[in-house]
């Protein structure tokens, strides 16, 4: 049978990622603390400008503590687009502001200007800016009204480090702005993300709320730091049919961790979330970090490729980007009416296409707890079950991009 594809599980993971994670569970007096974190942090703030950047256990972390810090009256409005995850709108709620919701743009999945003018009333102060799979939001329209509107603009960047806008970085053009180092994000730690600003005041009670957060625990440390040694035993053993059980196994055991928790489909608000990053997670991180140049470049080709062999396939909808930008493509997202019968028929080619970001709030089943109203972004709500999502990681090569595009070509 022809080798086992999927879009998910630890996907950045080269062989040096896997000894670096083995060498660091070996040590476990770097579990925690240590040095690292500064140094990535130093990394970050020279990628993006000299900015301020202080790293948390998770992107949705750091974005509640740039809201925490921002001080807002109980109840702000903050805009945000539908087509996001779950965590997004809880991190609004745990620092008791108000999500509204703005739809998108069927072309390029990010936020629409005309709606945003729409959605706006004077009870929204905050602007989350969300550049979807890697590719960049129409900046010129959206800047130009947080401008008018005096909304304080924060960058969602969890898909899209490295990506630039008119050669510019995402994650330069807001007040304050996110990244995520998280399983199956461009570079990834397991768990991490960092806050980034050039406001000192920010920057500074950010650091005050992680101090008064604390380190994690050892064992969800190392929880992480076995994740990727775990998830390659689930893949090696799907071939004689153990992988999904192991898989199930390992979340119910604990000994792998959810991306989302099930208490986070809930709203509720795990701790591990907002602490330091731990000392061996920024090891990870700035060992990916290293690489992100190429790890982008990689990406890039990918989409390329797609976009050749899957040119002119009827039914189908290729991703298109904001012209004079340079995305770096976490997934490459088609659109067809037929997504479910095409994951299910590319499935029996053992390509699994995953279902992540399927539903206009991910994962499925979480809309409510989000307090999205069904029917307020129709074309999110649309576009989000006609999206099919291919892998572009660095284990991706062009023959696995020809193998999954013929089975598309079959599929749709
Ligand atoms: C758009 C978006 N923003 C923020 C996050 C949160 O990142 P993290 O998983 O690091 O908390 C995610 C996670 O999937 C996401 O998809």
């Amino acid at each position: 049978m022809a080798r086992l594809i999927f879009t998910g599980l630890s996907p950045n993971a080269e062989r040096d990622d896997l000894s670096l994670a083995t060498s660091l569970l070996l040590r476990p007096w770097e579990w925690v603390h240590g040095p690292a974190v500064e140094k990535l942090e130093r990394i970050i703030s020279t990628r993006f400008d000299r900015a301020e950047a202080v790293a948390f256990t998770s992107g949705r972390g750091s974005l509640a503590a740039i809201l925490e810090a921002l001080h807002l009256p109980a109840g702000t409005g903050v805009l945000l687009q539908a087509y996001s995850c779950v965590v997004v709108p809880n991190a609004i709620h745990w620092t008791g502001n108000t999500p509204v919701y703005v739809d998108i743009e069927e072309e390029t999945l990010n936020m629409d200007p005309d709606d945003l003018e729409l959605k706006w009333t004077p009870a929204c102060r905050v602007l989350i800016i969300q550049h979807t799979m890697g590719r960049p939001a129409n900046m010129d329209r959206l800047m130009e009204i947080a401008k008018r509107r005096e909304l304080i603009v924060i960058e969602d960047c969890a898909h899209a480090l490295g990506a630039t806008y008119h050669g510019k970085e995402v994650g330069t053009f807001g007040r304050a702005a996110f990244l995520s180092f998280g399983r199956d994000k461009i570079i990834s730690s397991v768990f991490g993300g960092c806050a980034i600003t050039h406001d000192a005041k920010i920057a500074e009670e950010m650091r005050a709320i992680r101090t008064r957060e604390g380190a994690p625990k050892r064992w969800w440390t190392a929880q992480q730091l076995f994740h990727p040694l775990f998830l390659m035993m689930v893949k090696a053993t799907y071939r004689i049919g153990l992988g999904r059980l192991l898989f199930v196994l390992g979340k119910k055991l604990r000994i792998i961790s959810y991306s989302v928790h099930p208490a986070e489909r809930t709203g509720s608000r795990p701790r591990a979330m907002s602490r330091i990053l731990p000392n061996s997670l920024a090891l990870l991180a700035i060992h990916q970090f290293e690489k992100l140049d190429r790890l982008n470049a990689h990406r890039r080709q990918i989409a390329s490729l797609y976009t050749k062999e899957l040119t002119g396939i009827t039914g189908v909808t290729l991703p298109i980007s904001e012209p004079n930008t340079a995305p770096v493509f976490l997934r490459y997202t088609l659109c067809t009416e037929h997504a479910v019968e095409m994951m299910q028929c590319a499935r029996k080619a053992n390509v699994r296409l995953g279902d992540w970001y399927r539903t206009v709030i991910a994962p499925a089943g979480t809309a409510k707890i989000a307090s999205y109203t069904l029917g307020s972004c129709p074309t999110a709500e649309r576009v989000a079950l006609q999206t099919v999502n291919l892998p572009t990681e660095i284990n991706v090569t062009p023959a696995d991009v020809t193998r999954i595009s013929k089975v598309i070509q079959t599929c749709v």
